[in-house]
């Protein structure tokens, strides 16, 4: 089968978070099980000069875009890696920023142009995929472009599949301005597609309703949207829609997440010797980061996005009852102020104890990911999570909440049978939290071996894209029978 990815980030040219880790491991899965994957990407000024000069000019053409039909410039700009084609859409009025995302009054015109022209690009490029996969809010309008605008194009017989990453982020804006920037026909902005509310409207819900299939990253998740809790003001629309939504849980990609070659960490180790390498790495991470230096520490790693989705109020709540002489904390995260404030507090006020990484950086998550006993993931909602999977394929115990895709890939740890991958809680209190976390310490200190299987056991799990990546082409079969 052949698909295109349509989508906002993809590692390593571009990436913010975990869809920037499934826009590049799942193509490059899906190529290795026989499908034709061409990734499709805004050109970003940001990307590393590295990869913008092995970019190859594929051709550009003129697209109207607007309403009154004012037209853009659309340029391909070609990378081949792995087997996966990435084109990027080149246009320097929209993608000449820093950062991927800054706020709608920019983004909203951006990704109308972005799904638009990776449309037209399929079209100029003369290459008709059987199914177009798009991504999160950002692509959203692929659907909707795909059955008006485009129908009787080459393209237009492709089938859709859209993948919900995060729910909370839709692209709601006036129904003015997305019906300027898109010059979409007038039936789209109905309350069954498009519109919310009559001056709004939501590029999310118009993917939903137009889109083939819809999936999102974990079963738990699936499920959890089409309730009030966790719907987002659109669980009565998934309901609706559920017939073709399904769940896929993601995996983390091999080559990248691998103790055994990871060129970023100071001693590589796999199954055999973890327990006494892990420790090596315990002690590089406390001497990089100016903490004590003694691998008797349990140490408690967090490398997340600092936003409310996170959990980082319960952090926040239990940070003090968590130092004890014999723990460390280590955050790193950038995100919302109250949250950066608060913990470079905690970092200043248990000096040696707690270190704050306010920063963005691969190289230290690579490093708290093999030097860490403990991942902490309390997230307040979590669609799949790939950091819980990252810690278990290094050895780390993950410390989370029963929500989405946590639930589905932690099991929690039994003592009676001496079984599970980490520690869990069930509801958003900071005091389960605690709880969850003293399990933890104490098996940690008072039953080592119980805890050594468990490191070995995670490493052992099975984390990678190679079964959902399957789901994913089954879909495709399906969807083109
Ligand atoms: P989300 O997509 O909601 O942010 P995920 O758990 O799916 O959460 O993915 C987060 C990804 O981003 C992981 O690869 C994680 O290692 C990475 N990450 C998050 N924050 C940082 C940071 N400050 N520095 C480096 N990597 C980070
Ligand atoms: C989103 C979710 C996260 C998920 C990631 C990749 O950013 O917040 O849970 O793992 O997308 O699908």
């Amino acid at each position: 089968r052949s698909v295109a990815f349509i989508g906002s980030e993809c590692y390593p040219f571009v990436k913010t978070g975990g869809l920037g880790d499934v826009m590049y491991a799942l193509p490059k899965e899906l190529a290795k099980q026989n499908c034709d994957v061409k990734v499709i990407l805004p050109r970003y000024a940001c990307i590393p000069e590295k990869y913008q000069e092995k970019m190859v000019y594929r051709g550009s053409f003129d697209m109207n875009l607007c309403s009154d039909g004012r037209s853009f410039y659309v340029g391909i700009m070609e990378y081949v890696w792995d087997g996966v084609v990435y084109d990027f859409i080149d246009n320097q009025e929209f993608f000449t920023n820093g950062n991927p995302y800054t706020n709608l009054i920019d983004d909203i015109p951006k990704f109308c142009y972005f799904s638009k022209a990776a449309l037209a690009a399929l079209n100029y490029m003369d290459w008709e995929p059987d199914v177009i996969h798009c991504h999160d809010w950002q692509a959203a309008l692929v659907p909707v472009y795909l059955d008006t605008m485009f129908k009787d194009t080459p393209i237009g017989g492709a089938k859709t599949v859209l993948t919900i990453h995060n729910l909370r982020f839709q692209g709601i804006y006036d129904k003015r301005m997305i019906s300027y920037w898109t010059g979409l026909p007038d039936y789209v902005f109905n309350k069954d597609a498009l519109t919310v509310k009559w001056l709004d409207a939501n590029m999310l819900k118009g993917g939903l309703t137009y889109a083939d299939a819809i999936t999102t990253v974990s079963g738990t998740y699936a499920w959890e949207i089409q309730t009030p809790e966790y719907g987002e003001d659109l669980d009565a629309h998934l309901r609706y829609h559920s017939g073709k939504l399904r769940g896929i849980v993601n995996g983390i990609d091999y080559d990248i997440w691998n103790p055994a070659t990871d060129p970023r960490l100071a001693n590589n180790y796999d199954l055999g010797n973890v327990l006494t390498e892990k420790r090596k790495n315990k002690k590089a991470l406390q001497e990089e980061l100016g903490l004590e230096v003694d691998d008797g520490k349990f140490v408690i790693g967090l490398v997340s996005r600092l936003t409310n989705q996170k959990g980082l109020d319960l952090v926040n709540e239990i940070l003090p009852q968590l130092i004890d002489g014999n723990t460390q904390v280590v955050i790193l995260g950038t995100g919302d102020a109250q949250y950066e404030d608060s913990f470079r507090y905690y970092e200043n006020a248990y000096k040696g104890q707690v270190c704050s990484n306010i920063m963005y950086d691969e190289t230290r998550a690579h490093h708290i990911y093999a030097g860490a006993d403990a991942l902490l993931v309390p997230s307040r909602f979590e669609p799949c999570g790939l950091t819980q999977l990252i810690a278990m394929h290094y050895g780390d115990i993950p410390i989370v909440r029963e929500t989405g895709g946590l639930k589905d890939t932690v099991e929690p740890y039994n003592e009676y049978t001496n079984w599970g991958n980490g520690f869990t809680f069930d509801r958003y209190e900071s005091g389960l939290l605690l709880d969850a976390v003293n399990r933890a310490k104490t098996l940690y200190f008072t039953n080592r071996w119980c805890w050594d299987e468990m490191v070995q056991r995670n490493m052992d799990k099975d984390v990678s894209w190679e079964s959902s990546a399957r789901q994913y082409r089954d879909l495709y079969v399906d969807l083109t029978r």
